[in-house]
């Protein structure tokens, strides 16, 4: 039995996701703690819910980024994770940290990376007057936003979108590919070579979300 801990920020919507398809699919693994680094997290009141331990390392009361760094990582340890999900995690976690967890740390980015890497990603694909937008989970490297590609989903931009209404269309596929990336993980479906994932029983690593 694998053991899964979710780092959030807010919402949490694909740390919800990510837990229901845990328990709908029987994976052989458990979300064991949800983290968040905001005290207020919405998410947070959904995993209690579940009977999910919640915890919270407000990244306010350290004085770096490198003692936070390690005051998260004591946090997470004391669940001995196998996976660490970054779910709308809004912290950039140092070179140390990621070595740490590396080849166990997942992140969702709501761009077709490498494209648009960081902030504003909607906003930014629609001034560059993209067609195309999409989401990527990918292996965390201590480079932002990079780091081997796991599964992108794909949407059309279409004309009179807006900020709201293309991220809402983006984060739909969210909700099916992280499920689907940590299924494959906790499965033990994913090899990594020279940077590039493969996924071992051939399931399809793109999806195509719209007309
Ligand atoms: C998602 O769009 C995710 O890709 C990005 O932040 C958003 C978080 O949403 N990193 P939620 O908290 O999972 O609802």
């Amino acid at each position: 039995m694998k053991r899964i801990v979710i780092l959030i920020s807010g919402r949490g919507s694909n740390m919800e996701a990510v837990v229901r398809a845990c328990a709908a699919e029987d994976w052989p693994a458990r979300v064991v703690a949800v983290i968040s680094n905001r005290p207020g997290a919405a998410g947070l009141d959904f995993a209690r819910s579940c009977g999910i331990e919640a915890e919270v390392v407000d990244h306010r009361a350290y004085a770096d980024r490198l003692t936070f760094d390690q005051a998260l990582a004591a946090a997470l340890d004391r669940h001995r994770p196998d996976l660490v999900v970054l779910a709308g995690f809004m912290r950039v976690l140092g070179a140390g940290f990621v070595q740490r967890y590396e080849g166990r740390l997942l992140n969702i980015h709501p761009s077709l990376l490498p494209s648009f890497p960081g902030l504003h990603t909607h906003q930014r694909a629609l001034q560059a007057g993209c067609k195309i937008a999409g989401a990527t989970v990918h292996f965390v490297t201590p480079e932002l936003d990079h780091g081997p590609v796991v599964v992108q989903a794909a949407v059309p931009v279409l004309p009179g979108d807006d900020e709201a209404s293309l991220s809402a269309r983006v984060l739909q596929a969210e909700h099916q590919i992280y499920p689907l990336a940590i299924r494959w993980f906790v499965q033990g479906l994913l090899q990594v070579q020279e940077g590039v994932v493969r996924q071992t029983a051939g399931e399809a690593q793109q999806g195509w979300f719209g007309p």
